[in-house]
């Protein structure tokens, strides 16, 4: 079994285990925001950036498989990444808040996939409208629309979680849609409604 150093920890892993969840298991919190649970992992967003030693540049924590002896992390490299987390949420937050005055009262929403900043602002909006309706795609193959379904919904928003294949039907029925992945060209964008594309 792979054995490694994070911090001051000793741990030993599953062989195939990550960084990431090497880390968790001996509770060295590394922020993650691409990354979801029991999905793939994308390795995209790097906010989970950890130094190696031994690596000529950081790893996503989140993708790199824990290795014997080469994963040891630096204190203060997951300190600036928590501090660049930090500064992250804080502008989510203020894009929420810009967003909120370009969603009406009971506005139907679309999205497609899923946006941690997408995510925030229908959370936001939701707080302030009990009316707010949104449909979400399933985004498959990964499925984020599902994980965006079910997070609205357990915050009390109204969503309906739709194929894929639906979307172009269901802007009928939209006021505005909220597109996680700028670089997809899904039948959706075809359709005259706002769309404002998100990277995720
Ligand atoms: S959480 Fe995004 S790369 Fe790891």
């Amino acid at each position: 079994m792979p054995r490694l150093r994070i911090d001051n920890h000793t741990v030993e892993v599953e062989p195939g285990s990550t960084i990431l969840e090497a880390a968790r298991s001996v509770a060295v919190e590394i922020p993650t925001m691409c990354y979801l649970e029991d999905q793939l992992p994308r390795g995209s967003c790097m906010i989970c950036a950890v130094k190696v030693r031994g690596a000529s540049a950081l790893l996503p924590a989140c993708a790199a498989r824990a290795e014997d002896g080469l994963a040891e992390m630096r204190q203060q490299v997951a300190q600036a990444v928590q501090d660049f987390s930090a500064a992250l949420a804080g502008r989510s937050q203020a894009i929420a808040r810009k967003a909120r005055s370009l969603i009406p009262e009971g506005a139907v929403v679309v999205t497609h996939s899923h946006s941690g900043t997408v995510e925030e602002t229908l959370l936001f909006v939701g707080r302030q409208d009990p009316a707010l309706q949104v449909i979400c795609s399933e985004s498959r193959p990964m499925n984020e629309g599902k994980v965006l379904a079910a997070r609205l919904a357990s915050a009390g928003i109204s969503v309906t979680l739709v194929a894929d294949a639906a979307l172009g039907t269901v802007c009928h029925e939209a006021d505005h849609g909220e597109h996680a992945q700028s670089e997809c060209d899904c039948s959706c964008l075809a359709h005259p409604l706002p769309i404002w594309p998100v990277p995720i």
